[in-house]
């Protein structure tokens, strides 16, 4: 599942005591497996190989430019759902070429970068689409890369309506959601753009929601687009390209999602017919790559009862890692040195393992929301200054970590086999205010319109 494991009593991330990484870097602190990157990869790449998709990672997952060229080395292209994605992507060293590029909200000015940067120019193998997610996003699109001079190839993010049976926030392939286009109108979309000369409408694209741990909503969504494909080719519409979109598992708890083989095994049957017919397939996987490759460092500022209840109270909370506050989500947290005695056997919550008590695990920050766990079964005795590790953590932890009660953002540090190395260092205050003017306000006329490095229009 992972390379992190308990040796000699303490936790270790590959072959670095994590102890010592908390020593030179300070908490709190994500720490990424490279190896574990690599095999969940690997693994990926092995599952899917008779359909060869072309797997591009979703940097909204974990957007560090060194995981990034770690996947890129492997030979991943990226999932983009902004222009700072893609200015990510093209900063570590990948092709516009390599990226799709999704999202309900393209601002003219992304739109423009990422026509310039090279998505949709490829010659359609192995190469990304924008992926269009409505009539007028379209039709802006088509403006923008007319005027922009340049051919893209776009795929129409359609809504197949199947329910992925995950938490509501992260459900997208349902009807009543923002995304994609409803079935009944992908086929008029087709009708409708298919013969813009800039922007080459050829593929269809989902993501039907994040994590889905069943395979029947992935069979329910593939079938429902091969008979859009069928459809479309009786309208004289040829389909190059299916996008699945991500949405694999990952094991917050051991063995929690069903092995890549398996999400493989239900999606092959139906997608090798359409491989078949030509149709180049692409997968979108953050999670199912990253989760398990990365952990959160905290450390134990203090312990405190009030009436039943014991808080351990961390240096960091919903600023470092918002997923239990926000979504109720489940992480496995276990002290980096637990005694030989404390080691767990699984990542999964045992009531009736001794010397343990029910506690909170909390932040510092001003909220009663602000906890990674809730009535969890811990040691009883963790005490000021151990240091807790919150196990699949690296997607959706840094990403979507922030500055509440002006925190600063934590240190991200790689580890390779014995190496580790510091991939972003942690904040400072000085980087609380650095964007904020109060001696010389510029007047607004001034004030930089430019995001992208390309003018709005
Ligand atoms: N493709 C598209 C178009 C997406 O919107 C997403 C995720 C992915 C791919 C990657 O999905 P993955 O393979 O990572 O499941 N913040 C939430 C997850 C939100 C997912 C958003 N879209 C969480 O912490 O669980």
């Amino acid at each position: 599942m992972d390379l992190f494991a308990y040796r000699h009593g303490e936790l270790h991330a590959e072959d670095v005591p994590v102890r010592a990484i908390a020593e030179r870097v300070g908490t709190p602190c994500y720490i990424y497996s490279q190896g574990t990157l690599e095999s969940h990869y690997d693994r990926l790449i092995e599952a899917f190989a008779p359909i060869h998709p072309l797997v591009c990672y979703s940097i909204k997952s974990c957007p560090n430019l060194s995981v990034l060229k770690v996947l890129h080395d492997r030979g991943a292209g990226m999932d983009v759902v902004s222009g700072g994605e893609l200015f990510r992507a093209r900063s570590a060293g990948v092709e516009g070429s390599r990226c799709v590029y999704a999202g309900v909200g393209k601002t003219d000015e992304e739109i423009r970068y990422a026509i310039r940067e090279g998505v949709g120019s490829g010659n359609g193998v192995a190469t990304g689409l924008f992926n269009c997610e409505s009539e007028e996003e379209f039709e802006n699109l088509a403006r923008i890369a007319r005027d922009e001079r340049a051919v893209v190839r776009v795929a129409l993010r359609i809504n197949p309506d199947v329910d992925p049976k995950t938490h509501r926030y992260t459900s997208t392939g349902k009807k009543e959601t923002k995304f994609g286009v409803d079935l009944e109108r992908a086929r008029r979309f087709f009708v409708l753009y298919g013969r813009d000369a800039y922007a080459k409408l050829e593929g269809l694209h989902l993501h039907i929601g994040s994590p889905v741990y069943t395979t029947d909503p992935y069979r329910e969504a593939l079938t429902k687009t091969a008979k859009l494909v069928d459809e479309l080719a009786t309208d004289g519409i040829t389909i190059r390209s299916i996008d699945l979109g991500g949405g694999f598992g990952a094991d917050y708890e051991s063995a929690q999602s069903p092995p890549l083989k398996q999400y493989a095994d239900a999606i092959l049957p139906l997608a090798l017919p359409l491989h078949e017919r030509g149709i180049q397939f692409i997968l979108e996987p953050g999670r199912t790559i990253v989760a398990n490759a990365g952990i959160l460092l905290v450390k134990v500022l203090y312990t405190k009862t009030s009436g039943e209840k014991r808080f351990i109270i961390c240096d960091a909370g919903m600023n470092a890692l918002l997923r239990p506050s926000h979504y109720g989500s489940f992480h496995f947290i276990w002290p980096v040195e637990p005694g030989e005695a404390m080691i767990p056997a699984r990542r999964t919550l045992d009531p009736n393992l001794p010397n343990t008590a029910t506690q909170d695990v909390v932040g510092p920050l001003c909220e009663s929301g602000d906890f990674l766990a809730l009535d969890r079964t811990l040691p009883a005795n963790i005490k000021r200054g151990d240091l807790l590790a919150v196990f699949t953590a690296g997607a959706y932890g840094m990403s979507m970590a922030n500055r509440y009660n002006s925190s600063v953002l934590p240190a991200e540090v790689l580890v390779n086999g014995s190496a580790a190395s510091l991939v972003r260092t942690r904040e400072n205050f000085s980087s609380l205010i650095e964007h904020e003017l109060t001696t010389s306000p510029i007047s607004l006329d001034c004030a930089a319109r430019e995001v992208c490095g390309v003018h709005a229009s």
